[in-house]
């Protein structure tokens, strides 16, 4: 099968890089990433590549480079899917915030959407391919709408889940660790098509790394992935804990456990718990598809890595609370990075929204500074938590465009994000300017405990 053109459906933070990494990898096929978010799709547009919706290092020089030559960006999600061979599906799989499954299952009405929009509009056989993070078993509803939607074309359903982490979602596109296509390769038609994703691929990754299984095992591996992640996350934060009282130091531990070639050095970094989009939502979801099959004992294994996560982001607040003797109202404690981790400009479910409400819950006056996520952002974020009013968010949470602005009279200061820019802050400037007795608490460990003491600092570092 020859493919000429491809589109994706849902220009977010997996559409937009992963479309944009196809079209410089493959210059003879045309790609087109819609989306119905108008504003969104006008950002992709924007002639100045410093105002993509999305910031991810590197990104914004693949775009310049493709941009209106083999890759673009519409609204016109007909057209892309009457043009294209191949149709990627990757829009958002939220947590269900209504009904059965309500705050566990994924909520897949967008990917149902897309499903009846191909159906309706498809002019030749097409090939769909599930970018998306879907729960188990998902294909065989799309194959459903799309077998009742009286369209005389047949079309092939493969998994291919998305595994780039943000921030460093280039390097993981250019360099994947493994591609995963999920489809029937029992059938021909199986065949052609996982041959036909497969070529695509094959333009910049090596065929050892591609890996084809069956469909369901495809969908699942995206969520037992993320799971054994966020494992490995709570697992540490645990350690973290029992560090902090028994005078071990988490680094070291994580250090001396990750020499280990069995375990393994990478995700052992204790933090105040993991944000982001995926691990939070993919693991309710694992859990309430673990329940649905009555298998309640995996149910709830996988739920404890989701109980320790929330257990850190509390104990990291009330260890500020506490070590402010027992009280932070009316002291502005300022809160570096809203990010979920550094190097992106996504917020979503980040530790940070949720230590802030713990602290504003106690009065804490809070300031915030981060250098990619906007004052808008970080407003809707705290209103979607729905603890207090608008205006009360506005009064008693204040945004800084500088950080030393941010830092400057604070009782304290907590590090959220492992932002690099922090470590190369004037600390000396910074204590200066603060109430006294000055506080850090180093959420992430990156700050040099040796010299903000010798400053004056009073210092509290996650699992030290
Ligand atoms: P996102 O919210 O950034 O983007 C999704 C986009 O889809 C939105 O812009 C939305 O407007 C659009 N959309 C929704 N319904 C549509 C429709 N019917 N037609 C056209 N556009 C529509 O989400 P994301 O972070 O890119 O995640 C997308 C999927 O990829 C999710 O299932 C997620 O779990 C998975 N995933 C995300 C990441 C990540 O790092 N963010 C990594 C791997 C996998
Ligand atoms: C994750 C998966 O890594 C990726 O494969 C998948 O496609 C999407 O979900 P992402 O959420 O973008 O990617 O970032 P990731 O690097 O996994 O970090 C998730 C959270 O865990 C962040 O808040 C991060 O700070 C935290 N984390 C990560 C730790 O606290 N400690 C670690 O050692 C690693």
């Amino acid at each position: 099968m020859i493919v000429k053109q491809i589109c994706c459906i849902g220009a977010g933070y997996v559409g937009g890089p992963t479309m944009s990494v196809f079209a410089d990898k493959c210059p003879d096929i045309k790609v087109k990433v819609v989306d119905v978010n108008t504003n969104r799709i006008e950002q992709w547009n924007d002639e100045d590549v410093s105002k993509l919706p999305i910031y991810e290092p590197g990104l914004s020089s693949i775009v310049s480079r493709t941009r209106n030559k083999n890759l673009f960006f519409s609204t016109d999600v007909k057209k892309a899917i009457q043009e294209s061979d191949i149709i990627f599906i990757s829009v958002n799989t939220p947590t269900k915030q209504y009904g059965v499954g309500k705050d566990m299952a994924a909520d897949l009405k967008y990917v149902e959407i897309c499903a009846r929009e191909i159906g309706k509009y498809a002019n030749s056989d097409k090939i769909i391919v599930e970018k998306s993070t879907l729960p188990v078993r998902t294909a065989e509803a799309i194959k459903d709408i799309l077998e009742n939607s009286q369209s005389e074309f047949s079309f092939e359903i493969l998994s291919n889940p998305e595994f780039l982490a943000e921030g460093t979602a280039i390097d993981d596109l250019i360099s994947p660790d493994r591609v995963l296509i999920g489809g029937d390769y029992h059938t021909e038609s199986g065949k052609k098509a996982i041959q036909a994703l497969k070529n695509l691929y094959l333009n910049w990754v090596d065929e050892d790394k591609i890996m084809v299984s069956n469909i369901w095992s495809s969908e699942l591996s995206k969520l037992v992935a993320n799971a054994f992640l966020a494992q490995r996350v709570s697992s540490i934060n645990t350690i973290s804990e029992l560090c902090e009282v028994t005078e071990a130091d988490v680094k070291e531990v994580s250090k001396a456990i990750g020499m280990d070639s069995r375990i393994g050095s990478k995700f052992l970094n204790a933090s105040i718990g993991f944000g982001g989009s995926c691990f939070q939502k993919d693991i309710l979801n694992l859990v309430y598809i673990a329940n649905s099959y009555n298998l309640p004992e995996v149910a709830e294994y996988w739920n404890q890595v989701i109980h320790i996560n929330n257990h850190q982001r509390r104990r990291f607040a009330n260890k500020i609370i506490s070590r402010l003797y027992n009280t932070v109202s009316d002291k502005k404690i300022t809160l570096l990075g809203w990010a979920f981790k550094k190097d992106t400009n996504d917020s979503r479910e980040s530790s940070s929204i949720y230590v802030a409400d713990h602290l504003l819950n106690e009065q804490a006056l809070i300031s915030t500074f981060d250098p990619k996520v906007s004052e808008e952002q970080i407003y809707a974020d705290i209103d979607a938590v729905n603890s207090r009013t608008e205006i009360e968010n506005r009064t008693l949470l204040t945004v800084y465009k500088d950080p030393y602005e941010a830092c400057k009279d604070a009782h304290a200061i907590a590090i959220m994000t492992e932002w690099e820019e922090f470590k190369l802050y004037d600390w000396q400037r910074i204590y200066d300017a603060m109430s006294k007795p000055a506080f850090i608490f180093d959420g992430r460990a990156i700050l040099n405990n040796e010299d903000l003491i010798r400053i004056g600092f009073k210092i509290y570092t996650i699992g030290k």
